[in-house]
Order: C-alpha cells, then structure tokens, then sequence
C-alpha cells in the first residue's frame, strides 16, 4: 500500500510526554545502569537527526518534494525523541542539554566537517539511483531503531519507559513505512538502483549510531538488546525484512554488522 504522505504531514507532531509522570515515576523506581546507557545512545541519536539531515540535503533527495515534506517531519520528530528521552536521563542525574549535544557534535571532528562535501560529490555522481540507497538505508535504521526500542522495553519492564517508547515506537512505525515503500518503488524500478543499494549496504551499512558514538557503547548496547537467543531471533526477523526488499535478499546485513560485538561477548560472558 502506497504511503499517505498527505495524512502523514498534517499529523506529525513531537511524541506526547506531558501527561507522564516522568519526574517522579523513575524517582520511585529508577531504571538500572545497562538501560541508562542505552537510553544514553538512543537519546544522542535522535538528536543527532538535524546532522544527518544536513548531509542528505546536499544529495539528489533533496529534489523530491515527496522525500523533503517527509525529511522536515521526520527530523521533528525525531528532535523531539531525543528530548523525550533526554529528559528521563536529566531524572536519574545524566547530563543532557545543549553542551552534552555539542559535545557529541564537536568530538566528530574534522571528518564530521567534510561529510557533506563526500556525501555531496558521491551521491550526485550516482544520481536519482542514490535516492533509493537512502531509503533503503532509512528503512533498515528505523526497522532496527524499533527493534532496539522494543528490547528495551522488555527487558526493564518500567510501566512510564514502556509508555513512552511504545508512543516512540509509533511514530518510528510510521517513518519506516515511509522509507520501505520508497525503497520498493525505487528498486523495484530501476535494475541500477538494486545494484547500487546492494553494493552501498554491503560495503558501508553498519548498525544505527556506528561512527557518531564510540565503539564500545555499539557493542555494548548491541550485546545488551541483541545478545542471546532473543537478540539472534530479532537479528534473523530484522534481516528477513531487509531480504524482501527488491534486490535484497540473503545479504544477512544486521547479523554481518553484529557479530563482532555478539562475538565479542562470549568469553566474557563464559568467565563470569
Ligand atoms: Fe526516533
Ligand atoms: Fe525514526
């Protein structure tokens, strides 16, 4: 079914957080040390949107109206995740606002500065093939950011933190129905296209936050919500969903990009 960009644009809105009792439901209840870190990682990420909107303007996206109504609202409410989350942080005493955010920004440095120059040159020698690559790219970060999410959610059985993701998770839903029925089109259309999103994810894709945060909060949070037989089932789903994208299939993407870290953790988990 064709996305309703029209229904999409006119309710977009930031996640509701009013009529939750953040302040004093985790006062009460404080959620562990392994959830703050993931809540850590999520929150910067989504602040992060802005940035990452940047450097997809310069690309040939930016010529679709369909694709930039979609982008303006995707990245409002996105803003508005990582202020939601931000603020369960800010209760159990973890640094947030603005300095927190530049901060992140700055320690990118000068590879952060030249992104768009890259992406800039890369993408519009490409051409309109590039746009199914971020689609499909987008599609792939939303499925795995619901994922994460999800797992979250489960694993600390908090009644306000699952509230609040759940109503995230909504709005995530939504983006990645966007992303997935552009990239089918998209790829569906253009042999080019299939080639180029295949070649794109295999050589670059990796899991969602890889390069902005540091590597040890990728493995960490990656062994905290993908870890196990759970984490292996997620894995597999996510990547059956990613095989039924036109062109797409049997590049198992998520369990490539993840086993280092998963690898990783098994003798560690085998001494304790
Ligand atoms: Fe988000
Ligand atoms: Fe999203």
């Amino acid at each position: 079914m064709a996305f309703d960009i029209v229904a999409y644009k006119t309710t977009a809105a930031p996640v509701r957080i009013d009529d939750l009792d953040i302040d004093s439901a985790f006062i009460d209840r404080p959620l562990s040390a392994d959830a703050l870190r993931c809540l850590r990682y999520m929150s910067d990420i989504e602040s992060h949107t802005i940035c990452y909107l940047r450097d997809l303007l310069v690309t040939p996206s930016h010529a679709d109206p369909q694709v930039t109504t979609f982008l303006t609202m995707w990245a409002l409410e996105e803003f508005w995740h990582g202020e939601a989350l931000a603020k369960v942080l800010a209760v159990h005493g973890v640094p947030t606002e603005d300095e927190h955010i530049r901060q992140v920004r700055l320690r990118l440095g000068w590879r952060d500065r030249m992104a768009p120059i890259e992406q800039a040159l890369l993408a519009n020698i490409v051409g309109e093939a590039y746009i199914a690559v971020h689609m499909s790219w987008g599609a792939i970060n939303e499925w795995s950011t619901h994922v994460a999410y999800s797992r979250l959610a489960e694993l600390e059985q908090h009644p306000v933190l699952t509230e609040l993701l759940e109503r995230i998770m909504r709005q995530e839903s939504r983006h990645a129905a966007f992303y997935a029925s552009q990239a089918r089109d998209r790829l569906e259309a253009s042999k080019r296209a299939r080639r180029l999103t295949r070649f794109a994810l295999r050589l670059f894709w990796a899991p969602v936050g890889t390069g902005l945060m540091p590597k040890e909060d990728t493995a960490f949070i990656t062994r905290h919500l993908l870890g196990g037989e759970v984490g292996a089932r997620l894995i597999d789903q996510l990547d059956q969903k990613i095989a039924r994208l036109p062109g797409m299939a049997g590049m198992s993407l998520v369990s490539r990009a993840t086993a280092k870290y998963l690898r990783a953790a098994r003798p560690a988990l085998a001494a304790a």
